[in-house]
């Protein structure tokens, strides 16, 4: 059996930079004809000298490979209307992490006061500049996402012109808030349609399934699920694949981040098709995104998936893959 994917997009991509960047670029740019790029630097991209310049690294970075790079900037407060305006046309969306709650979110924003953020909020509505949010407090970790829930409502409902994304979510909550408010939207990785946190430390611990936001509960997986194979029209893939060398990961204080570019593709294959909902694949995996975001711009590419096995490599460079190892039904036949 053959499954043809056509202009699958990963709306929420880490490629990090310098070698971790020409390590992992071509495994998203050889199959995905877009990504929405993490601005997680060290230091995080907030001008526009940074910005243009990280972009050209990417391109390097992928050769030949038809892959349009979809930027993003650092979320500050301090962004005014003139730097925006001037910006806009080199980007797709601004994130904005809380402070310190991931990898690389020290800058990130302390506190949620709109007397704060407001006037920045205000010109991205106006310029409709899509908002992407991690969205955790730093509460209990199984609770933060859901903790969350009320600020992503005062923005919703503050700012109803702007466009806000709840970046891979985690819980049924944030399922539910997508119905709710017109302006909210939603990525969905793949981690999180397959594990929970029995798979992270419920038997032997691993390392390379621990991410933020951490993997929840049965039913909250089972909500993701529903929502993502129904075709759901707000929410969209978004990787999340965040690589981090091995000695990063298995260690004393292991980094958070799953690595799974080079094999999301056979994996929701192999979901969707399990689920008897191909035809979904290609609204979560691609034309939910392009609504989502409109003008998204890449060159046309179709991927041929076939039933043959596929066995996860155990490392890509010194990065360790989601399921390294593991016998999958779904292989890359193609990419055209
Ligand atoms: C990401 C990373 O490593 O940059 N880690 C993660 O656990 N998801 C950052 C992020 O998206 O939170
Ligand atoms: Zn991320």
């Amino acid at each position: 059996m053959e499954v043809i994917l056509k202009n699958p997009l990963d709306m929420h991509l880490h490629l990090r930079d310098g070698d971790m960047l020409s390590l992992v670029a071509p495994l998203s740019s050889r199959t995905f004809s877009g990504g929405l790029i993490m601005p997680n630097l060290i230091p995080p991209v907030t001008s526009k000298e940074e910005l243009i310049s990280y972009r050209g690294r990417i391109l390097e970075a992928i050769g030949d490979d038809n892959f349009t790079p979809y930027m993003t900037l650092f979320f500050k407060p301090t962004y005014t209307e003139e730097f925006l305006k001037d910006i806009r046309d080199n980007l797709t969306a601004i994130k904005l992490y809380p402070a310190g709650i991931t990898t690389n979110s020290e800058g990130g924003l302390s506190g949620f006061d709109l007397d704060e953020i407001g006037d920045t909020l205000d010109v991205m509505s106006s310029l409709e500049i899509p908002l992407c949010i991690h969205g955790e407090t730093n509460g209990f970790v199984m609770d933060r996402e859901a903790e969350f829930g009320a600020i992503y409502e005062l923005l919703a409902s503050n700012f109803p012109n702007l466009k806000i994304i709840m970046e891979h979510i985690t819980t049924r909550d944030s399922v539910e808030l997508l119905d709710i408010y017109d302006n909210l939207y939603a990525t969905i990785t793949l981690h999180h349609l397959l594990i929970t946190l029995d798979d992270v430390a419920g038997g032997m611990l691993n390392p390379h399934l621990f991410c933020k936001p951490i993997a929840k509960r049965y039913e909250d997986r089972e909500a993701l699920r529903e929502v993502a194979l129904s075709g759901h029209p707000k929410v969209m893939f978004g990787s999340d694949s965040a690589p981090h060398p091995q000695d990063a990961k298995e260690a004393h204080f292991c980094s958070a981040g799953v690595f799974t570019a080079p094999i999301a593709l056979q994996l929701l294959t192999e979901l969707f098709l399990e689920n008897s909902n191909l035809d979904n694949l290609q609204k979560f995996i691609s034309d939910n995104g392009q609504n989502i975001y409109k003008n998204l711009e890449f060159s046309p590419k179709e991927v041929v998936l076939e039933e043959r096995e596929f066995t996860i490599p155990n490392r890509y460079g010194d990065v360790i893959p989601m399921f390294d190892g593991k016998k999958i039904n779904f292989s890359i036949k193609e990419v055209r």
